[in-house]
């Protein structure tokens, strides 16, 4: 009986723990898969912040030659010494020019535009910035609109305020960013010839930055964060996977206490058994003992009737000892005989509490 307990609790383990497993495993799996998620939007946002910062480098320098251009314009113009590398503009057509200081030297007038034009030299010598003045209508044919400038100004005239793209410049990565021109009070002094009025598009600037310094912060932030999550994805692995031991040793202890309590229950029914049997013996047994012990003080001549009647009264007492020890069986030792696990009387007849309580 004890070895088929444990034969039909066996599977009963087995289900549990199995069952403990694929519950982990579910858990680790979605574990795993909110971890990606979490990676894959985390680094689509990184992503996004480089752009964003890009862009606002790019409106920054939009903003820098808005600066000084309107300074350039609010003085209708600026002077400066004439050099191989400031001729004076051939397309600006006011008086005065080209002037002379009273010791003789030259000095022509720098419209912004033509300022413009210097500044993004010294922009890209100084941080790699691409810049352009430009227009659909322009004065100078070098300031002619690209594909890309050309599709912007067409969408200023729609109303639209700005236009951003990631562009390949040159094998290069640039934000480039362009903002419409509108025309000043001060910008009418040399372009109300064409017809402009205050508040029309003369034209507009476009930006170009690189995008490599904004990639490298991505990609450093990216590494970090990769790290962090690979790092809270283990805890949460190892988390799980020590939780689900836990369970399990927890499961397995149960499983045994249980295993226990029902060979206890078992046995109980056996024992209260045998000594209902024994206290049913204990009469004939009794009756047995009185008689041979009443035989035994008769005048027996033959020895050999003698040495009979001494061998059942040890016999009886034999089975009286055994009939009390089965009565105070207590718990549960088997020993191995030829045909197969018997209970041992002897080693299981300790009296205890447990079972002098359930009578
Ligand atoms: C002092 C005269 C002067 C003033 C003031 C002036 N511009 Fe110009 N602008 C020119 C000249 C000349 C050109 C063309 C040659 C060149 O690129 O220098 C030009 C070119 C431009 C261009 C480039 C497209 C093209 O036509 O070649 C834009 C855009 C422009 N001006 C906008 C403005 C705006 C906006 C203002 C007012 C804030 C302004 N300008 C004020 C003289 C002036």
């Amino acid at each position: 009986m004890h070895n088929k307990n444990v034969k039909k609790n066996k599977p009963i383990k087995k289900n549990m723990s199995t069952a403990l497993w694929y519950y982990g495993l579910a858990g680790i799996i979605f574990w795993t898969v909110l971890v990606c998620v979490s990676v894959f939007w985390h680094q689509k946002a990184m992503h996004l912040g480089a752009v964003d910062a890009a862009r606002i480098e790019a409106r920054e320098a939009f903003q820098n030659h808005i600066t000084y251009r309107s300074w350039n314009a609010d003085h209708g113009g600026v002077y400066v010494p004439v050099t191989e590398h400031t001729p004076p503009n051939p397309y600006l057509d006011v008086p005065e020019r080209d002037i002379q200081t009273p010791s003789g030297v030259r000095l022509t007038k720098l419209n912004p535009a033509y300022m413009t034009r210097q500044i993004t030299e010294l922009g890209f010598k100084k941080f790699g910035y691409i810049s352009h003045i430009t227009s659909l209508n322009p004065i100078r044919p070098e300031n002619k609109a690209d594909v890309w400038e050309t599709a912007a100004l067409k969408q200023f005239e729609k109303g639209i305020e700005e236009i951003t793209s990631i562009e390949t410049i040159d094998q290069k990565e640039y934000m480039r960013l362009m903002k419409p021109l509108i025309t000043e009070k001060s910008c009418l002094e040399c372009h109300k010839e064409q017809g402009y009025k205050v508040g029309d598009i003369r034209g507009g600037i476009s930006v170009a930055v690189p995008m490599d310094a904004h990639y490298s912060i991505e990609i450093q932030n990216k590494r970090h964060f990769m790290l962090m999550y690979f790092l809270l994805w283990l805890i949460g692995v190892f988390g799980s996977l020590f939780f689900m031991f836990a369970l399990n040793q927890q499961e397995k202890k149960r499983i045994q206490v249980e295993e226990e309590l029902r060979k206890r229950d078992k046995l109980a029914g056996v024992i209260e058994m045998a000594r209902a049997v024994c206290h049913e013996l204990n009469q004939p047994l009794q009756t047995i003992m009185g008689n041979t012990e009443i035989l035994m003080m008769e005048d027996v001549d033959k020895p050999t009737i003698k040495k009979r009647i001494l061998q059942i009264k040890d016999q009886v007492d034999r089975m009286g000892k055994m009939t009390r020890k089965i009565i105070e069986i207590a718990n549960y030792e088997t020993k191995d005989l030829p045909q197969g696990k018997v209970i041992d009387i002897e080693k299981s007849s300790k009296p205890l509490e447990s079972f002098n309580k359930k009578e």
